[in-house]
């Protein structure tokens, strides 16, 4: 099959990877074993499916590839998909795992007499910028946010900013920091994400695997 016309699925890196795959081979994927080979340089990997591709990219780009149509279909975090909100992009099924949330945290001694509801203006530092601004102009509070993108907790103690909003799963990361979540602005779960277009004008293929997503969720 030309490569042009293959289904591409786009997974993310990193730790989300780990609970995703077990549902990709649920779903009756399985990449070629170079996937599973930290050695290995490939990006792009053949499947079990002669016309399926899987990509790995970072969680942000893996909206991107499938807003732009590079890529088919998708597992992507509430959180990123909040943050670009792409029209392009349609989430069809919560898959439940990457469960965290997506908080405001400040340093500790600051939290302890702090009222998150009486701030005017703050600055934050963030890779979730539009996000962040939203959530703050919707109780008319000028976000100012200076994008990172990763290692956030650094940014309190050296003076960048006086708050953070990032992911909170366990809190370790912003315990061993010394800092404290004062705010959920959502709760975050990964989702399949598909290609509107793909979606019609591959219907009956997209549809077939939207279904065996969602039976490997049940499963
Ligand atoms: C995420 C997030 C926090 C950390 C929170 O980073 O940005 O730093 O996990 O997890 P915890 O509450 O369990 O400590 P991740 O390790 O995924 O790496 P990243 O910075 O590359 O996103």
């Amino acid at each position: 099959m030309p490569l042009q016309d293959k289904l591409v699925i786009a997974l993310p890196k990193g730790r989300i990877l780990d609970e995703a795959m077990p549902l990709v081979r649920a779903a009756g994927i399985e990449p070629e074993p170079a996937f599973d080979d930290p050695k290995s340089r490939l990006l792009r990997f053949a499947t079990n499916h002669p016309h399926i591709d899987i990509i790995r990219v970072r969680s942000f780009d893996v909206a991107t590839f499938v807003a732009f149509g590079a890529a088919h279909l998708g597992i992507a975090g509430n959180d990123v998909l909040m943050e670009f909100d792409y029209p392009e992009i349609y989430a069809p099924l919560d898959l439940g795992i990457g469960k965290c949330r997506l908080s405001v945290a400040e340093p500790s001694e600051d939290a302890e007499s702090d009222d998150p509801s009486r701030w005017s203006h703050v600055r934050i530092a963030t890779k979730y910028p539009e996000v962040t601004r939203r959530h703050f102009a919707a109780r008319g509070v000028q976000a100012e946010c200076v994008k990172l993108n990763g290692a956030m907790e650094l940014a309190p103690s050296l003076g960048l900013c006086t708050r953070i909003v990032d992911l909170v799963s366990s809190g370790a990361t912003l315990l061993a920091n010394g800092l404290k979540e004062v705010e959920v602005i959502a709760e975050v779960t990964s989702r399949l994400i598909v290609n509107r277009a793909a979606l019609k004008t591959r219907s009956d293929e997209m549809s077939g695997w939207i279904d065996a997503f969602r039976k490997a969720c049940q499963a």
